[in-house]
């Protein structure tokens, strides 16, 4: 049967509202009684040394993301490069690592060619995929499925928050393989998985705040994203969304590499959006946006109550999202991110669903 919108305006809009329900779903999959449960795997997981992961667009930033999990918290060094870098700089790559590769279609050229050449240099493959009957799946050892069901919105959303889901608890399985974290401390981080839902909801019944945000940001010529550690990547994803059913510009850096670039440009015309929930690293980050503040930048927060307090005196607006914690933070965060892009580009009146230029699956190199 054909997928209808509903009662939504956009695909995109649709597809932001399953949130809830797909990170749900996979949690309810990969979690028994609050551990970590992957299907049968054809390779030791507690053997694994190295992982090199590659993928495209919003997938490589769910794969950036992890990277950050999987070393911080399971201790395995992981390579992480676009793919169609990756495929011609034909890395050497030691026998017996793994591969994995994110892939919302399963389909995309240059993921599958990173695939193929992960294979050759004699890898163990594990690919994150939606789409479970596609090219990746077949020639993968081993798939995670995101099961978030088809997703029609070009820009992706509910696909990028299950693969991040996904590798979130791969991450966890991977730590308790190699029993690298205590187990109450790996059911401690399943429990704040199993709070998204519930949060994520919160988040998409408070609209109104965001849907005034995008007014701001709607005049805006260039927007900058910051965040640290595994929200960077969500600043990355936040820029990549608005820059395309939007066309504003937008870059996403790492909070601390501001000073090095792109403080060049901010004056009072220039919304700085940080992702910046409250954690370890947020103290880092808020010193960053004193110094984008001091420069005149209109900051924007994205945090729980804690961070915006501590930020009130410089923003110039707050989106205040539920606390959760670190470790499931970018999870939550990415969805405020994706709705802010969404109320732009309806504000700006584009094809939100097939902005110009794009498509949902590059198969073509
Ligand atoms: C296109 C889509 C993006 C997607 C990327 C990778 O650029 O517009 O939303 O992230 O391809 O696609 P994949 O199917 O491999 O996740």
């Amino acid at each position: 049967a054909a997928i209808g919108k509903g009662n939504f305006r956009h695909f995109m809009e649709k597809e932001l509202h399953e949130h809830p329900v797909v990170i749900g779903d996979v949690l309810h999959r990969m979690l028994d009684g609050g551990t970590p449960r992957l299907p049968a795997l054809p390779f030791d997981l507690a053997a694994v040394k190295r992982i090199t992961m590659s993928a495209c667009g919003s997938a490589f930033y769910a794969g950036l993301t992890a990277k950050f999990w999987l070393e911080n918290l399971a201790r395995v060094p992981v390579e992480a490069d676009v793919a169609s870098e990756f495929r011609y700089r034909a890395p050497p790559l030691d026998e017996g690592g793994l591969g994995l590769l994110v892939s919302q279609s399963g389909e995309t050229a240059d993921t599958l060619a990173a695939l193929r050449y992960m294979k050759t240099a004699g890898q163990k493959i594990l690919s994150v995929l939606n789409v479970p009957e596609s090219s990746m799946a077949r020639e993968s050892d081993a798939i995670l499925e995101t099961i978030a069901g088809p997703e029609i919105g070009v820009a992706s959303t509910k696909a990028f928050t299950a693969q991040l889901t996904v590798l979130a608890v791969f991450s966890l399985a991977l730590a308790q393989a190699k029993g690298v974290l205590p187990s109450a401390e790996v059911e401690r981080l399943a429990a704040s998985l199993l709070e998204i839902p519930a949060k994520a909801a919160e988040v998409l019944a408070n609209e109104a705040p965001i849907r005034q945000l995008a007014k701001r940001i709607a005049e805006a010529r260039d927007v900058l994203y910051l965040g640290r550690g595994g929200c960077f990547p969500i600043a990355l994803e936040g820029a990549l969304k608005l820059k395309e059913i939007s066309y504003i510009h937008a870059e996403g850096y790492a909070a601390g590499e501001m000073k090095h670039g792109p403080i060049a440009l901010i004056d009072k015309s220039v919304p700085v959006i940080a992702i910046c929930p409250s954690g370890p690293l947020f103290e880092k980050t808020a010193s960053n946006l004193q110094e984008a503040a001091a420069r005149g930048g209109q900051i924007v927060v994205f945090s729980d109550k804690e961070g915006a307090e501590k930020l009130a005196p410089i923003a110039a607006e707050t989106i205040l999202l539920p606390e959760i914690d670190p470790f499931a933070a970018p999870i939550l965060h990415a969805i405020p991110v994706q709705m802010l892009a969404y109320h732009v580009a309806v504000l700006k009146g584009t094809d939100v669903d097939q902005p110009r230029n794009l498509a949902k699956s590059v198969t073509v190199e």
